[in-house]
Order: structure tokens, then sequence, then C-alpha cells
């Protein structure tokens, strides 16, 4: 993504690419100012442009409009207010000692396994998100590895992953399952309410209004899937780079207290989220170019996030930089409301990884990446302890 997206940021920042038919924004301001932009863009025609198709997966078409991530305001804020409130500081702090629990017990596994080779993916940077938000979920962990593959197939759709065999109809079978799965769930915790979130959901209000009980269930559907398939990918593009660098992966060892500004360079340099699409509803004009209502846009955090404009050498991965201005998370009114709660894994994570592996290498120079135009991470990542 870097070297095409970062080519059209110096040359045409606001690009008409006709074989996508859309525009490619990728200058770090614009696609900064575009991020707030409920005026002229939205989300919402995103999911009716996914109803309005041809593709046979009416689950998939009811639940996605739903989602908070296809929400554009005012109906997106009585969920924006309810899930803000879930994910609050204190809850994430609290939950520092089952992620450092957890990564403390993956590392042991994989400790017996060194000096051989791992599956880092499969071992760890799948583990772990899928581990932390099943807890503050209320899921029981027997059931994590439905929910991952659960997940992972929601992503073939959702992020466009062109080269996957049948993705549109693993999507739709997965969704299927999984909302049965969470109606089930639900319904216990409307009779047995627990501290987790899903009851936490079931009896949450805003402005007086509560979620129907098909919204609790589309809701906890989007935040199972969020918030894992993302942090995975963070922690593998992370520790990649740290691979990548050896000098910046023994700057984090000898000083565990850069990990936070760490985890920031790689969500600016290497972030899991390269882009995000809208639709555009109203006429408007940026950098000279009419832009009218019914084209579709794609703007490039991973151009934006290395920008020269905003970013001093921008192509270096230093993780003393420190900076959190990029837009790995997005911005504005979907800014990501889980950032807190990936920043804690990754920085537990990697603060972890480092002192527990000092000798580990990347087994393989050959790295596939995922073939969506949307996230970005490895397929695999074999490492050598
Ligand atoms: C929204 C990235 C982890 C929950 C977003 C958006 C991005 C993003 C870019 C904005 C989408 C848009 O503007 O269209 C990431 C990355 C993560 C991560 C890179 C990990 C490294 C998580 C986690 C959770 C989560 C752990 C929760 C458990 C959400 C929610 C939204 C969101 C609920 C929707 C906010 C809204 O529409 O108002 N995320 N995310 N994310 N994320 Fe994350």
């Amino acid at each position: 993504p870097y070297e095409y997206f970062g080519r059209l940021r110096e040359t045409e920042p606001v690009y008409k690419n006709e074989m996508w038919d859309g525009w490619i924004v990728t200058r770090y301001e614009d696609v900064r100012q575009c991020l707030q932009d409920d005026e002229h863009l939205s989300v919402q025609v995103e999911a009716d442009r996914l109803r309005d198709s041809s593709l046979d997966i009416p689950q998939t078409k009811e639940m996605f409009p739903k989602w908070i991530i296809y929400l554009d305001p005012p109906d997106h804020t009585k969920l924006r207010r309810i899930i803000g409130e879930a994910f609050n500081p204190e809850m994430v702090a609290n939950q520092r000692a089952e992620v450092e629990e957890v990564t403390n017990s993956l590392i042991e596994e994989m400790e017996q396994q060194a000096p051989g080779e791992i599956e880092f993916i499969e071992q760890f940077a799948h583990q772990l998100p899928v581990h932390v938000i099943c807890k503050i979920m209320g899921i029981p962990l027997e059931e994590s590895d439905d929910l991952g593959k659960w997940s992972t197939d929601i992503g073939l759709t959702l992020f466009h992953y062109y080269n996957a065999d049948n993705r549109h109809e693993r999507t739709e079978q997965s969704i299927r399952e999984f909302t049965q799965y969470l109606q089930e769930v639900v319904k216990d915790r409307r009779e047995n309410p627990q501290d987790d979130l899903i009851s936490y959901l079931n009896q949450a209000e805003a402005d007086g209004e509560q979620l129907t009980e098909d919204e609790v269930v589309a809701t906890a559907v989007l935040l199972l899937f969020a918030g894992h398939e993302t942090t995975t990918k963070l922690l593998a593009n992370g520790v990649l780079e740290l691979q990548r660098h050896p000098e910046q992966m023994q700057l984090l060892r000898e000083d565990p207290s850069l990990a936070p500004k760490a985890v920031e360079e790689i969500l600016r340099y290497q972030g899991t989220s390269k882009s995000l699409t809208r639709g555009v509803v109203k006429d408007f004009e940026l950098r000279g170019k009419q832009i009218e209502a019914g084209d579709r846009i794609l703007l490039s955090q991973a151009a934006a996030n290395r920008d020269p404009r905003k970013f001093d050498d921008p192509d270096t991965f230093d993780i003393t930089r420190g900076s959190m201005e990029h837009l790995g998370f997005g911005h504005g009114t979907h800014h990501c409301l889980g950032a807190p709660l990936a920043r804690l894994e990754a920085r537990v994570a990697f603060s972890q990884l480092v002192q527990a592996f000092p000798e580990m290498k990347l087994a393989t120079d050959e790295i596939e990446w995922t073939r969506s135009p949307l996230v970005r991470g490895p397929e695999e990542l074999p490492i050598q302890l």
C-alpha cells in the first residue's frame, strides 16, 4: 500500500480510480478531514450498497446495517454512547491483570517449544485478543475456537478478502451460527445477569432508550469480531517490524517503558487498518476536484500515516517517535472505541515478548500479506524462538 498510495499522495492526492470506480484520498490532512465530515460522507450508504447488491447473503445483509460502524448520526449516537460507556478507562484498566496473566501463560507455552519454531499468529497473536474479549463479554473460553472461526469468516466479506474461496457464503454461514449462539447467550443473561458486557448491553440506556434484543445480539457480534481480528494483526505486524529492525527491538528490551510509544509507531508505520471507505451523500470539493453525491471514497490511512507533511522521515520505523496523531484507529465520529483495550494488549504483549525471547527471529523472509484492500497483516508468521 505504501508505494502505490504513497506515489498518489505526492502526485494526485485526490485521485479518481476508474477500476475501483471511486476516489482515493491519500494526504494526512485530507484523510483526517474526511473522517470527521458527516455532512458529505456516510458509512450507512456503504451498508446500503451491500444490501442492494445481488449477493445471496440474507443474514449478512440484515446484520451489517445494525452495526455501529455502518450507522451515521443521529442513529449512531445512541449506540456510541452505550458502547463508549462500557469501554471506559476504568473497565480497560481493570483488564490489565487478566491481559498480563494470559500473556504469561501463552509465553510459557511458547517457552516449552524454545528454541524451536512456532507459528506466532496461531499460538499468540490470535489467542490473546480472543481470550480477553471473551472474558469481557462473558463468553466461556471453550467457545473461543468457534468464535475465532466466525470472526475470521466475517472478515472475508467485511474486509474484502478478494482471493478467499466462497467468501460470501462462508461469511453468511458464520453470521448465522454466531447469531444463533449469541441469541441464546443474550436470553440467558436477560434472566441471569452477570458482571459482563452482554448483561450490560441488555440493560444499558441512552436517553431513556434501551437496545432491542436484536440490537444487543448484533452489537455483541460486532464487538467480538472487532475485538480480535484487528488486534491479532497488530500483534503480528508489531513482532514482524521489531524483527526487521533488531536495533529497535534491542531498545525496547533495554527500556520496557518505551512500549506505549512502540505501539503507536507500529500503528503508524504498519497499522492493521490500511483504508476506510465512505459513500458521498452531498457534493463537495477537495483539492480542486468535484466529488459528487453517489461517488465512493477510499481514505488511505496507510498513505496518510506516512505523509512527510505530517511526520518527519515517515518511512523510518522509530519506536521512540511516540506520536499518537496517526490515523490507525480512524478519527472523528467513528474513532475506534476499543483503542484503549487494543493498546493495553499490545503494550503488555510486546514488552513481555521481547524480554522472554531475546533470540527470536523471523523464520522466513517471504511474508505473504492478506489480500485485502482494507486491512494489513501477514497470513502466517513463523518465528524461531
Ligand atoms: C472502529 C481500528 C481494536 C471496537 C474502528 C475504526 C478503526 C478501528 C480504524 C474506525 C472505522 C471507521 O471509521 O469506519 C482498530 C484497530 C484495532 C481495533 C487497528 C486494533 C489494533 C478494537 C477493539 C475493539 C474495537 C479491541 C473492541 C473490543 C471498535 C468499535 C468501532 C471501531 C466498536 C466503531 C466505532 C464507531 O463506529 O463509532 N476501529 N480497532 N476495536 N472499533 Fe476498532
